[in-house]
């Protein structure tokens, strides 16, 4: 079979090698389109492949209906939101994921943008520290379970909020559940998202939360821009200057947010959450594992389309 590593943001040189090594291992053929620039690219590319493996790279069904061969698709990484998950299903492809494989690598990135944030962006003058400070995590999964683990070894207290954990769980791992989103916006000095980009909750992270947050309060974005709500979000930092925004993807409107808060706003430069040699070989050789499997055996395990 003929697999595709389509990644407009690469992998790591080592995770490539790892995942050719599992796919020319098991009588597979692997193909490399890295750092494209166009669409046209990745249609080309996918004319004659039976299997793909992806990051953030969006499978429309313009791109499923280009590759009439396609079995299966990966997504090496948590979020599927760049997934067209009906497409795939119209056309018998099994699309997967691989939660959790890059979840420490985004954890780790929250802890460090909580830290720059309260260092001033590591301009000079006097900063805050983590210690003694309350974070509340936005859905207690693979990553927000990551971020709580790190933020108590740093001294932190930690909330979670998350109506599909059951709160004794989080109590049994020393988190404190929130009773609601208001609740722990109310408590929280920093709030760290960790939700996905589905309807229930594209533009919930809006005025009415943020605006209950204590003096200095901090929201991290480590998941997707659409959960914002960004005019709301320019008038809660209108409203508040003590507020501050911390994002690894970028607002639609992030020029506007630069030019206006410098102070209160910073969005790296390119989405970095997952960008680590672990993260990009954990996530990317289990997406290679996991076609193998399934053209050996059927194995439909991490299918998001069934
Ligand atoms: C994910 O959903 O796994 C993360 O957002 C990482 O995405 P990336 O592979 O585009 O870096």
């Amino acid at each position: 079979m003929k697999i595709l590593v389509a990644t407009e943001k690469p992998f790591a040189a080592v995770a490539v090698n790892g995942i050719r090594q599992i796919a020319e291992g098991a009588g597979h053929e692997l193909v490399l389109l890295e750092k494209y620039t166009d669409k046209a690219q990745l249609l080309e590319a996918v004319a004659d492949v039976d299997a793909m493996i992806v990051r953030s790279d969006k499978v429309t069904a313009e791109v499923v209906a280009a590759a009439p061969k396609l079995k299966i698709v990966v997504r090496a990484g948590a979020g599927f939101d760049n997934l067209d998950l009906p497409a795939c299903t119209e056309k018998g492809v099994v699309a997967m994921n691989t939660p959790g494989q890059n979840s420490n690598a985004v954890a780790e990135l929250a802890i460090a943008m909580m830290i720059f944030m309260s260092r001033n962006q590591f301009t000079p003058g006097t900063g805050m520290e983590v210690k003694g400070k309350k974070v509340g995590i936005q859905a207690y999964g693979n990553v927000g379970r990551l971020v709580a683990e790190k933020a108590k070894a740093l001294g932190m207290e930690v909330m979670a909020f998350d109506p599909f954990v059951p709160a004794e769980k989080m109590v049994e791992e020393g988190v404190i559940p929130a009773e609601s989103l208001e609740q722990m916006y109310e408590q929280c000095n920093f709030v760290s998202l960790h939700i996905p980009a589905i309807p229930a909750t594209i533009g919930s992270i809006n005025y009415n939360l943020i605006s209950r947050m204590p003096k200095g309060g901090c929201v991290v974005n480590t998941a997707r821009k659409e959960v914002i709500n960004e005019p709301e979000l320019v008038k809660v930092l209108e409203d508040r200057p003590d507020i501050k925004y911390v994002t690894d993807v970028a607002a639609a409107i992030q020029a506007e947010l630069n030019e206006k808060f410098p102070k209160q706003v910073f969005a790296t430069p390119k989405k970095m959450g997952a960008e680590t040699a672990e993260a990009n070989i954990n996530a990317g050789l289990a997406a290679a594992q996991q076609i193998c499997n399934y053209f050996a055996t059927g194995c439909t395990k991490f299918q998001l389309n069934k």
